[in-house]
């Protein structure tokens, strides 16, 4: 039995979607469970020549035998909900809490305003409205919408009950380490905390239930909306490496910097990360492309990972070496 909680390590977008699917798949997992904020999240998974783009369902969808499950601190916006259901055929596998928060047409407007013309630059997708009125008791929740009731499911105790049954469970976190509303660039942050501590109580789970933490970081730091990013490119020179990228939920350009040793120390500190990934090591390093061993890397690449590691004072356990879920390189069993 192993609990896996994975999260963010710098300003979202770190490929989470992507170390998740490869963990759902290689580790038979039993639950794949979603905590973090809601479909301000964008999850991009690419498995068997699919490219799937999931705002709010879990990346561990991908393993077939998985059950899907949204923690009871999710916002859920129902129409996104049923149309993911819907499109990835997960009907029977899918399970929502009661108590998730519900984000309606109000929010949406209120924070599309806020996108646009706001200090924050929010994701516009109306999660924060949504959690505002939540801690004023004034949202809805889950229970009261009558096309949810087929996927209700008390989430805690499912997730509770399968690691006593000694069952692998991936809780999924979302958004990353800095934009936590606790510990990250306050006020350039979302609207709750997002550290792992945060993930499990989403979605129920105590901290003693908890194995490992791991811990996701892209090979360069990217970061959407307002707020400071130390070291940040230009756009020309963003571009000029390979770094530019465009953000899956609302299409913006993703401002870009080098890998930070100090940030990411913190991150680990806040998480209590016990293993780490890195992410798009290719784009770093084009020769490590689909590479599936260490072996292969060159020696660039093996020294870049060495220092992280060094820094970090935890193993590096996963590599990502191309946007497809296998495209991986796994150190677990060296670590071991
Ligand atoms: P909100 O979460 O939509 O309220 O946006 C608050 C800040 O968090 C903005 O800077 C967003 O760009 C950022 N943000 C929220 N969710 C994500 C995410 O999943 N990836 C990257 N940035 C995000
Ligand atoms: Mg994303």
């Amino acid at each position: 039995m192993v609990c896996t909680v994975v999260v963010g390590g710098f300003w979202g977008d770190e490929g989470k979607g992507k170390i998740v699917s490869y963990l759902a798949l290689r580790d038979k997992v039993k639950i794949g469970v979603r905590g973090g904020v809601g479909p301000n999240a964008g999850h991009t998974v690419q498995y068997q020549g699919e490219t799937l783009r999931l705002r709010m369902l879990p990346s561990a969808l991908v393993n077939p035998k998985t059950r899907l499950l949204l923690g009871a601190g999710v916002l859920v916006n129902p129409a996104r909900f049923l149309e993911e259901v819907e499109a990835f055929k997960v009907k029977g596998r899918v399970g929502l809490d009661p108590n998730c928060a519900i984000i309606e047409p109000k929010h949406l407007e209120a924070d599309r305003s806020e996108h646009f013309s706001g200090k924050i630059g929010t994701t516009g997708t109306g999660t924060g409205p949504c959690n505002s009125d939540r801690v004023q008791r004034k949202a809805k929740t889950a229970r009261e919408i009558p096309e949810l009731q087929e996927f209700l499911s008390d989430v805690a105790s499912e997730v509770n009950e399968a690691l006593d049954e000694g069952e692998n469970v991936l809780v999924e976190g979302t958004q990353g380490t800095f934009l936590s509303l606790y510990h990250g660039t306050y006020p350039y942050v979302t609207s709750k905390d997002v550290t792992a501590s945060a993930i499990c109580s989403d979605v129920g789970l105590g901290p003693t239930r908890v194995d490992e933490v791991l811990i996701v970081f892209k090979a360069y730091v990217t970061r959407v909306g307002q707020g400071p990013l130390p070291g940040e490119l230009s756009q020309e020179e963003a571009e000029r490496r390979g770094w530019a990228e465009v953000a899956t939920v609302t299409g913006r350009r993703r401002r870009a910097a080098p890998f930070n040793l100090e940030l990411a120390r913190k991150a680990v500190m806040l998480n209590g990360a016990t293993q780490a990934a890195i992410t798009k090591l290719d784009v770093l390093y084009p020769e490590c492309r689909g590479a599936d061993s260490y072996e292969k890397l060159p020696e660039e690449a093996k020294a870049f990972v060495r220092k992280i590691e060094e820094a970090l004072g935890i193993p590096v356990t996963i590599l990502g070496t191309g946007p497809e879920a296998l495209q991986i390189v796994d150190l677990t069993k060296r670590k071991a």
